[in-house]
């Protein structure tokens, strides 16, 4: 029988500078998937690749003294390097500068043109010269009351470019009908709210899909002088690479509709609003789900490039091995949600789930094994009470393990594992084998539980293989597992694959243990320090003693110490959506911008003042960290700072002069 086919992606990454934990983090969990879905019985295909045109590019190499294409050239050999060594096993790369990709772009751009979708027109919009950048206004950042590029700082004017056109409106309609009738289109659920309310609802406009302002792209062969613009170029990667239009296209109509693209929170919008329109306007099938994930965070901002706080696999690799950490990036946060990286949670789960937990439960069941009967797995006896409980959460696990996975629920797959793991080291100490071995009459029971735990350490060596591709080997050969049929899927089922008569051999800890402080300060040595950290980050660097100073200074009563006022996060948010709640006189939902790319939905009891017509547009206070609340069944992400007069009218409170972009700062 032919295996049902599962198509999955990440996105092309901007070979702008190195690959960083952030990239690392999507591309591990889309080779885990593939992992998992090639164990499970389907033929999986993984694509990824690298997004390589645009100015900014183009600058970079300039500044570098190379030509783009050298530049990326580089960067995109050194990203294979890092994939080799994080065990991503990707299908094909493909990199916008192929000329397969390259072709066809033009094949496409050409199509929607004919048919009327690509018009040409003009840009208008702010420009600044010097970086040949135009921006909307909310980009622009307010010098005292002068609008200037949020680039170099410098004045930006009025400008107008020759530019090609998509006609995004004319779908609108159309998709807001397939988001609402497709619940599993885009996931996690959240994210196809926002679409709908912050960008489909409020109406689409048109995209600008061409440039002239740049070279460094895809020309339009119509049209000499333009170059294709970011998204047609990039996103088109997904079918190019399946070789559509190309003349050979099987792979294409083999995989395509993706069953998967996964991609960070921040290009939703893209995937889930350019993406299915470009796809509906060339009569192509949708994907079948966009999965936006959250972001590592680094003291509680965006990892990123451009921000320059990141931290790269390689030194974490060299040090603890390529699967401590493909499993703590899979473990630590849910998937869809953000989370802190920090190097000290990364060694606190290695010493705990790698080395405590499952290095352990190896060690002892192959140290047991060779001590009580010279290396060589018994045949089990009957079973009894401890060790059903074993075989049942066995035989529970593939279940478990398949549903989180497949929701694309690392973690908890993982957590499901380690449950077992936990358990069967509690069974240890249950049973108490040392005991049992003391005496002739233990011995039948203590050959029962040492084939339990050995079949229960296969299984979880099988289970973790798509997120720790080189750790089950490690295990196989400490337990002598040889027979290929006994690291599959299908055999951890049923509890009782393992033959008796096999050979254990006790190995080196599968995880060292490590001594964190030390480990720190060695990762920490020679790194440059993080780029202008925020005001309470400075806090948390401060060296510890001094600290202590600080939390022992109070301020006298009826003060707060400027630390304590500092720990109220503010910043400017732009209203771009405002709804009344359902059954509340009150309450008003307004959904905020506040920058890099993020929203919040805030309920603020206003209505009486404030109509919801009247809040898009406005840029308004909001203390960002405090502990999301319900309200009526909504949760509301954070409160809107006003202002009561004397008989309880309020006024929300928002910033003198100009415009802000939204996420700045207050304090
Ligand atoms: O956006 N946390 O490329 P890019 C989690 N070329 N994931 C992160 C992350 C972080 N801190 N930082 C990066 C582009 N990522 C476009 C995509 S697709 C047709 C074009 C991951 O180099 C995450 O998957 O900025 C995010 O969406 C992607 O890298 C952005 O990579």
């Amino acid at each position: 029988m032919e295996k049902p086919k599962f198509y999955i992606t990440t996105p092309i990454y901007y070979p702008s500078g190195n690959m960083h934990i952030g990239h690392t983090y999507t591309t591990v969990a889309a080779d885990s998937m593939t992992r998992f879905k090639k164990m499970t019985g389907y033929d999986a295909y993984f694509l990824t690749g690298t997004d390589e045109h645009g100015q900014k590019i183009e600058r970079k190499a300039a500044d570098a003294g190379v030509t783009p294409k050298q530049y990326v050239d580089k960067i995109v050999a050194e990203t294979k390097e890092l994939w080799k060594l994080m065990d991503i096993q990707y299908d094909d790369f493909i990199r916008t500068t192929d000329e397969r990709h390259e072709k066809i772009v033009q094949k496409i751009f050409k199509k929607l043109y004919e048919q009327g979708d690509i018009y040409k027109s003009a840009y208008e919009g702010y420009y600044c010269t010097p970086c040949e950048s135009f921006w909307t206004q909310t980009q622009l950042k307010d010098a005292d009351g002068v609008k200037v590029c949020p680039d170099c700082g410098r004045p930006v004017e009025l400008a107008k470019e020759e530019s090609y056109f998509f006609r995004m409106s004319k779908y609108q309609d159309w998709l807001i009908e397939y988001i609402e009738t497709h619940p599993d289109f885009i996931q996690p659920p959240s994210r196809a709210n926002e679409m709908l309310n912050n960008f489909l609802r409020p109406g689409l406009q048109d995209l600008c899909v061409s440039r002239t302002s740049f070279k460094w792209g895809v020309p339009v062969d119509f049209d000499p002088g333009h170059v294709v613009y970011v998204w047609i170029d990039a996103l088109s990667n997904y079918i190019t690479a399946l070789g559509y239009l190309s003349g050979d296209d099987s792979l294409y109509q083999k995989y395509w509709p993706a069953d998967i693209h996964l991609v960070g929170k921040e290009i939703v919008r893209f995937h889930t609003i350019y993406w299915p329109i470009m796809l509906k306007a060339l009569g192509l099938e949708l994907p079948k789900q966009v999965f936006g994930h959250g972001w590592l965070l680094f003291s509680g901002d965006k990892m990123s490039k451009s921000k320059g706080n990141v931290e790269y696999p390689a030194p974490i690799v060299e040090r603890y091995g390529t699967d401590a950490l493909r499993y703590y990036l899979m473990r630590e946060m849910p998937f869809g949600a953000d989370g802190n990286y920090t190097n000290e949670a990364m060694l606190t789960r290695m010493n705990s789930d790698l080395c405590n937990d499952l290095g352990n439960l190896v060690s002892r069941t192959v140290a047991m094994i060779e001590k009580y009967f010279s290396g060589v797995i018994p045949a089990p006896g009957e079973f009894e009470a401890p060790d059903k409980h074993i075989i049942d959460m066995f035989e529970a696990l593939p279940a478990l393990v398949e549903k989180n996975m497949n929701e694309l629920q690392f973690s908890l797959a993982l957590a499901e594992i380690w449950k077992l793991v936990g358990e069967m080291n509690r069974y240890i100490d249950i049973t108490q084998p040392w005991i049992l071995g003391k005496s002739e009459e233990g011995l039948p029971r203590l050959k029962t539980v040492m084939y339990c735990l050995a079949e229960g350490v296969r299984a979880v060596a099988v289970h973790i293989s798509p997120v720790m591709p080189s750790t089950p080997e490690r295990i196989f050969k400490q337990l002598g597992v040889e027979d290929e049929n006994l690291k599959t899927w299908e055999s951890v089922q049923k509890f009782g694959g393992l033959q008796e008569g096999t050979v254990v051999k006790k190995g080196e800890a599968l995880f060292p243990r490590v001594d964190i402080k030390k480990e720190l300060e060695s990762l920490n040595a020679g790194k440059e320090p993080a780029e202008a950290p925020k005001k309470e980050e400075k806090k948390e660097k401060k060296p510890a003693p001094q600290k202590e100073e600080k939390k022992a200074e109070s301020a006298p009563e009826g003060y707060v110490t400027i630390d304590e006022f500092f720990k109220t996060k503010l910043v400017c948010a732009k209203v771009i959506a405002c709804e009344r709640v359902e059954k509340s006189d009150k309450l008003l939902k307004s959904t905020l911008d506040i920058g890099n790319g993020e929203t919040r939905t805030v309920l603020s009891g206003i209505a009486k003042w404030y109509s919801p017509e009247d809040m898009p547009g406005r840029t308004v206070v909001l203390v960002k960290n405090l502990p999301p609340r319900k309200m009526r069944g909504i949760a509301s992400e954070g409160m809107l700072l006003c202002a009561s007069d004397d008989e309880g009218n309020l006024k929300l409170l928002t910033v003198d002069g100009g415009v802000f972009t939204p996420g700045a700062e207050i304090g």
